[in-house]
């Protein structure tokens, strides 16, 4: 475990509450954090109501990489994402995190590489309304079995991190949208993730708010290297990206 150099934030937390390790396969190729191959999801296989919804997606999502996914509503972006963030299976295919090739692995397995590779932001926040700040942001470290003490300590340099180290005994309805969204991004870096997956991230923010989250994200990406892969309607992430995936009717196109 080392520290890194911004912030006195441990870059990986979790290594030592850890009980056992996934299992990882042995790794050639270094350059990606993720890969999607070939993923086809079928909705209500073999029903009446069946419906394909991705169709034989390859997708490489690269580290340090802003990525955003575009499409009109209905053409799979929600469900890749999902995929992507081992919260669902794909029908065939795979997604590949860190070298674990996730089709292989067990539900508990696939549960704890999304525990401790991945971070979600959703565009309502979905922060527990009974919890201060910091108590949302040490939630999923405390799941993952860290120690109070130790994970007050990384909430509270979280909250820093995204400005927010004077809200940190506020509860969700004492906060305004953008500062409930920050709340949510200090939460999703929590773990220490590969990878963190937003999904209308801004949805329900005005302009000026939507703007300071992805600038934060932006700031987070160059100074830490966090990847991101943002789903989204607003043209205006577009420029934030290093990339843009156009989607349609469960196709990269
Ligand atoms: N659990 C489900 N069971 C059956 N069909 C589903 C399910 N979830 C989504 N769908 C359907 O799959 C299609 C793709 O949904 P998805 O949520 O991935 O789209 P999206 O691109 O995220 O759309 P939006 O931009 O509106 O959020 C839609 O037609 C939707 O109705
Ligand atoms: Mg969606």
């Amino acid at each position: 475990m080392h520290k890194d150099k911004y912030h006195g934030i441990k870059l990986n937390p979790m290594k030592e509450a850890a009980k056992r390790p996934v299992r990882s396969a042995a790794r050639d190729d270094h350059r990606h954090d993720i890969e999607v191959k070939c993923v086809s999801k079928v909705y209500n296989q073999g029903k009446d109501n069946e419906l394909k919804v991705l169709k034989n997606v390859t997708l490489c999502l690269h580290p340090g990489e802003i990525t955003t996914i575009m499409g009109p509503s209905g053409s799979g972006k929600t469900t890749l994402l999902d995929i992507i963030g081992c919260l669902m299976r794909p029908t065939s295919g795979t997604v590949i995190i860190d070298g674990v090739d996730t089709q292989r692995l067990s539900d508990d397995e696939l549960a704890r590489v999304r525990r401790e590779k991945i971070g979600f932001v959703f565009q309502n926040f979905n922060l527990i309304t009974t919890l201060t700040a910091d108590e949302n942001v040490a939630l999923p470290m405390r799941i993952a079995g860290m120690g109070k003490a130790q994970a007050r300590e990384r909430a509270i340099s979280l909250l820093k991190l995204v400005d927010l180290e004077n809200r940190l005994g506020h509860k969700p309805t004492e906060l305004s949208g953008g500062e409930q969204q920050r709340v949510a991004i200090a939460r999703a870096l929590a773990n220490n993730p590969k990878i963190i997956l937003g999904d209308e991230l801004t949805g329900n923010l005005d302009s000026k708010n939507s703007a300071k989250v992805m600038e934060l994200l932006k700031a987070l990406n160059k100074t830490k290297g966090y990847t991101f892969v943002l789903v989204t309607h607003d043209p205006n992430l577009k420029n934030y990206a290093d990339r843009t995936i156009n989607m349609a009717d469960g196709e990269i196109i």
